[in-house]
């Protein structure tokens, strides 16, 4: 299959669960285009697609907009060929019912059905935080999850998770 696999990040760790996920789709025999959202190719043929890996992270409770305007665009493309999607939060470690309402939000206001989606852990980067993100992060998304993140860089994403979730995504696909 020839697959796009477009993703929206803003401090570099879904790009970092993009490249992984190309990676795997192509050890697995399939054409892949891997495109940032925030510059998409002007020539970039959609239709030409026969299936979609949508990755986005969360920042605030919303998913990146670059990401949200290229789904509500091509919404109806999405929904008639097969279709997944990767939010990345921090919420998702924590298994909270946010993650969930993140991307019930995303799918109400863009109208994509995906047919598939994965609620990923992210990452948190303090060393690379500006004033404004570290003051978002401890006193909002930190206490908010209720729970006591140290304050240094860590990584949450569940890679064997996502192995499987892309496995088993392009083995329904196919
Ligand atoms: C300023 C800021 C706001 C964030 N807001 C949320 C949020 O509302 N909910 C959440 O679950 N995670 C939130 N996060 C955690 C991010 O989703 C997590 O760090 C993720 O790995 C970012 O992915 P990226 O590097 O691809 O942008 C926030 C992180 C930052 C820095």
């Amino acid at each position: 299959m020839n697959i796009l696999i477009i993703y929206g990040t803003t401090e570099g760790q879904t790009r970092k669960i993009a490249v992984w996920t190309a990676a795997r789709t192509r050890e697995r025999g399939h054409q892949v285009e891997l495109v940032d959202s925030e510059a998409l190719p002007s020539d970039l043929k959609v239709e030409a697609f026969h299936a979609f890996i949508i990755a986005a992270s969360v920042h605030q409770k919303h998913h990146k907009d670059t990401i949200t305007n290229f789904v509500f665009a091509h919404h109806e493309l999405l929904n008639a060929r097969p279709s997944a999607f990767i939010s990345v939060s921090l919420s998702a470690v924590l298994e909270e019912p946010e993650a969930q309402g993140y991307v019930d939000r995303f799918v109400s206001v863009t109208g994509w059905r995906p047919r598939t989606t994965l609620l990923l852990g992210g990452a948190l980067r303090f060393t690379e935080y500006d004033y404004f993100q570290e003051q978002v992060v401890k006193f909002i998304v930190m206490k908010g999850s209720g729970a006591a993140f140290s304050e240094r860089d860590q990584e949450f994403t569940d890679w064997n998770a996502l192995t499987d979730f892309v496995d088993r995504f392009l083995e329904a696909a196919a």
